[in-house]
């Protein structure tokens, strides 16, 4: 099974394919490696994931469409998880064209490649942020998500709006995950590579990742690995 992640230098991305890897799954990913936060740390990602059989990294923008159909040319990917976006709420204040080229341009190129070579699933990275102005709580999948308040939050609406078109007229089965405040255990890499904990007390005080499921009404042929079920 071949599994293409975008978005794998990334620290959900980078996660996912540790988790695949372990089972098994070939790992393709893909990463433009943007400066948005420190680049040395996505390359350390990389090298311990490039020590791992099974994985293929290339690097390449969600928002090249060329590089992007020729992708899905050459490669035929079971799978396809989509973890690549310019994310932050506030640096869509300063840099909103960033949200426009990775988050909508590159989304669509990413959608037509699973279009041309039929992936049988594509789950993709929503936001909590598509709740905006709302003020009931807790949120439900059920609410009404109209009222974003960035550019972050609105491309990530569209997302599942442009997920669910290419879901009825082609037939894709696609699940969007609304991740609240993701945050993990490992505070980074040490020189040699390393990683770096925090303290099991600061953990207790954290909670578990919140998430809510958006899916298509396509339905779902093949069967996800057990992470993305
Ligand atoms: N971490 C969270 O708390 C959180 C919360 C809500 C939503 N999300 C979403 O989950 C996904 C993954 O989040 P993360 O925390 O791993 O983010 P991250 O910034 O660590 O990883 C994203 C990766 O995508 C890459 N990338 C960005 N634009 C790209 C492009 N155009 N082409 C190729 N690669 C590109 C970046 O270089 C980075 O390595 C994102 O879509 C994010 O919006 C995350």
């Amino acid at each position: 099974m071949k599994v293409l992640i975008t978005g794998v230098a990334g620290f959900i991305g980078y996660h996912l394919a540790q988790r695949l890897l372990a089972e098994g799954v070939q790992v393709y990913g893909i990463d433009n490696l943007n400066n948005y936060y420190d680049v040395d740390l996505k390359k350390a990602r990389l090298a311990q994931l490039h020590s791992r059989a099974g994985f293929t990294f290339q690097f390449l923008d969600l928002a090249d469409r060329l590089g992007m159909a020729q992708l899905f040319q050459e490669q035929t990917f079971n799978y396809v998880v989509n973890l690549a976006a310019q994310a932050g709420v506030r640096y869509s204040l300063q840099n909103p064209l960033a949200y426009v080229d990775s988050n909508l341009s590159g989304f669509v190129n990413l959608l037509e490649g699973c279009r041309q070579c039929q992936t049988q699933h594509l789950v993709f990275a929503s936001s909590s942020s598509v709740y905006g102005a709302n003020v009931k709580v807790p949120f439900a999948v059920s609410d009404r998500v109209d009222h974003p308040v960035s550019l972050y939050a609105a491309s990530k609406k569209a997302n599942e709006l442009i997920a669910h078109v290419y879901s009825h007229l082609y037939n894709l089965p696609a699940t969007g995950l609304r991740f609240f405040t993701v945050y993990q255990l490992q505070l980074g890499l040490a020189r040699g590579g390393d990683p770096i904990w925090l303290t099991t007390s600061l953990c207790k005080r954290l909670r578990p990742t919140s998430l809510l499921t958006f899916t298509t009404s396509a339905k779902c042929s093949g069967t996800l690995p057990t992470l993305m079920t």
